[in-house]
């Protein structure tokens, strides 16, 4: 199985940027991971309502196949769950990401790196995976 290529995908918060290296076999579909850390400030109301159909729609030309953000079943900052919100992006395979990474204008980057200080105040963190098995 051909590995992909290393990815660096740079992913902003409100103090920097890190790079976030994913690989992934050719070909499989992936699925994107971004959980956004418990904090007293997220707002789900604004996220769900205004981030969530932004993304998906930015995302939808570039291939995105499927989406569900996954809520914590306890408040916001409460002690217990690690992340009050992660969103799963389905995608095709990586290359799609990829298209997605280096096709997304800077504008657009910049718009959601905005949005974002709207509904929280800790850096999401973002990962890939791919099917082990499912049943
Ligand atoms: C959360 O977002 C909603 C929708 O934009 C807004 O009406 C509400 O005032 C926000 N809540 C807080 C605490 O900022």
């Amino acid at each position: 199985m051909r590995l992909y290529p290393l990815l660096l995908l740079l992913v902003s918060n409100s103090s920097s940027i890190r790079p976030v290296i994913a690989a992934a076999a050719a070909g499989a579909p992936v699925t994107m991971l971004i959980a956004y850390p418990a904090t007293p400030v997220f707002n789900s109301t604004y996220y769900l309502a205004n981030h969530v159909p932004a993304v998906a729609a930015a995302w939808a030309p570039y291939g995105l196949t499927g989406y569900r953000a996954l809520q914590s079943q306890t408040a916001a900052g409460s002690a217990g769950d690690p992340y009050v919100m992660v969103f799963e992006a389905e995608w095709p395979d990586m290359d799609a990401v990829n298209d997605m990474l280096t096709q997304t204008p800077a504008e657009e980057k910049q718009r959601f790196e905005e949005d974002e200080k709207r509904f929280t105040d800790k850096a999401p963190v973002v990962w890939f995976m791919g099917v082990g098995a499912q049943g």
